[in-house]
Parts: structure tokens; sequence; C-alpha cells
């Protein structure tokens, strides 16, 4: 693959290698270990249109760590500011030969245009509701260490996910490892027709949660709702937050996760978050630089020779 914009077009072993390298990358990263070599001379930007702490940070720390040159736009300091679009921001980048370009955008598919217009490897941070490759990545990972196996699992997603890209990149990768996927969550954010994706669906924590050997919790996502429906926030928390007494029907040892930011006491209740026998937040953020280290390390081994190489 040239670039990461997606997980719908990985197949299942090209995401078990990203897995098998991110592993490594974590026991790297916990020696303290850096691979400066890996992206020597290579230059990383990264270019974040919406509000981000967890993918922002780990891409760049990913990147430091591997030796690239990163470069994190300030976006709201940025000419977009004074009206310059976003496929004229991305041709002024690509004059300055960059190799790597991670890009979070709120318009579901700015990423795919973006990446048609320069030729450096794009590598997708998130866009719209579409799709969130690297959170479903590190997930995955998160997963495969805690249970052993990334296959035949029952995986229950809770939550708002008619605007989850994080949801819809889980979906789609954990279909593709041959897992029982449930969503759970009310009517009025499950979207239409997500059956086809190969997952039941149910508006029942009790009936999502039965035999779950993961349990996904997902934020209310206020920003995407244009005005539309929003539960009341006591009223959610009783019906579809995480507490002990459903995390209870979930099978004894059911991990916990959450992708961030968490909204406590709305999906799920701050002990249950911070219970290190149950939760895995803190290694979803660990193995989140280990899967961008990964990434960016694949990607720039498919790049062609810059025009300095070549010139040399
Ligand atoms: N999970 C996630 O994307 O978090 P940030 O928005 O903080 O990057």
């Amino acid at each position: 693959q040239r670039h990461l914009l997606g997980i719908d077009p990985l197949r299942p072993d090209e995401i078990a290698t990203i897995l098998d390298l991110a592993d490594r990358y974590v026991t790297l990263n916990r020696r303290a270990e850096k691979h400066a070599e890996v992206l020597a001379g290579r230059t990383q930007i990264n270019m974040f249109f919406e509000n981000s702490t967890r993918t922002q940070a780990s891409f760049e720390l990913a990147g430091k760590r591997l030796g690239a040159d990163v470069m994190s736009m300030a976006m709201q300091a940025s000419s977009i500011k004074k009206g310059e679009t976003l496929i004229d921001t991305a041709l002024t980048l690509n004059a300055m030969h960059p190799d790597l370009l991670v890009v979070r955008h709120p318009q579901s598919g700015a990423v795919d245009l973006l990446a048609q217009k320069v030729n450096c490897a794009v590598l997708n941070a998130g866009d719209g509701r579409h799709e969130h490759p690297t959170q479903a990545l590190l997930d995955a990972l998160t997963i495969r260490r805690a249970k052993g196996r990334l296959h035949r699992l029952t995986v229950a997603i809770c939550g708002d996910i008619a605007h989850s890209r994080v949801a819809r990149s889980n979906i789609l990768l954990l279909h593709k490892m041959e897992n029982r996927i449930r969503l759970v969550g009310p009517p009025t954010l499950m979207p239409a027709g997500i059956e086809s994706f190969g997952v039941e669906v149910t508006h029942d924590m009790a009936e999502g949660l039965k035999d779950a050997d993961v349990v996904m919790m997902l934020r209310l996502q206020k920003e995407r709702m244009d005005g539309g429906f929003i539960p009341s926030e006591r009223e959610y928390y009783h019906r579809y937050g995480l507490d002990a007494e459903k995390l209870d029907i979930a099978k004894p040892d059911a991990i916990v996760m959450h992708p961030g930011p968490m909204n406590r006491g709305v999906e799920i209740d701050g002990t249950i978050a911070d219970d290190i026998n149950r939760s895995v937040i803190q290694e979803q953020v660990e193995m989140g630089v280990a899967v961008r280290m990964a990434a960016l390390d694949l990607l720039a081994r498919n790049l062609r020779a810059s025009p300095k190489e070549v010139m040399v």
C-alpha cells in the first residue's frame, strides 16, 4: 500500500504484518531504544484540522523515535484561516517534498482526496465519520496482547456508533479477522443498514454485553450531531453507561476499552475506567505509539527514492 487511508483496503495478512511489527516496537519502546535509522532523512508533516491529544502526540513521538524530521503544523495559525483550501494547502506542502503526511480532518473523504494530489505517503489520522485506521490497529494490538488472539472473540462496541469513525474502522478490522461483533446503543445513534457490515445490533446493554470478551465504549460525539438528537447525559448513563453492574454481564475476564477522550459519568463510570484489572485504556495509548511507528516504517519502505537520493 502507498498510503494508509483506511482499514477497508487492507487484507488480513497486511493487518497482521502491521501488528507484528508494532509488537516489536512495543518491546523496543519499553527498553527506551530508539531506531533513528528507520526514518533518517525522511520528513513527516502532521496536519491536524481537528483537535487531538493521543493521535497527534503519538504520531509525533513515533516519527521522532524513528529518526524522521517531524513538523506538526499549527493549523489554527495557518493560511487556512485566510481562506486557503485544503487542496492548495496540501499542494503547497507537497512542493516542500515531505515523505509522510499525517492528516486529520472533520470531513469524511477529505484525506482520500488529499492523497490523490500529493506524491508522498499519506496516513489518515481520522476523517469525519469515515475511518480512523490507526485507532483500529492499536485497538486490535491491545486485544491481541490481552486475549492472546484476534479471532473468534465476541466484541461489544457500545454507544454512539452513528458518528464514530473509530467504530467504523474497528467493525471493518474485527470483521476481517472473523470476530463476532455486537453493536449496542440507542436507535438514534445506530446507522441505518449497519447489519450489512456483518454485525449484530441491539439497543439493550444486557443483551449486547452477554458473554462478551471485549467491551469497547465510545464517546457521545456531540460535535458531529448537527443539532440533531442529543440524549440527556443522565438518561444515557443510566441506560448505556458502563458501570460495575453492566460489566458483570460480560465474561469475567472481559477487557474494557475506550479510544478516548472519555466522558466519565456519561459513557463510562470512572472506577471502571481506572480499574487496572479490567480496563486496558492506558495500554491502548501505549499501543498507539507502537502502531504508528509500524505504519510509518512500512510506508517509508514503499517510498520511491526521493529527488535528493536520485541526484546523489
Ligand atoms: N482516540 C483519539 O483519536 O483521540 P484523540 O482525538 O485525542 O487523538
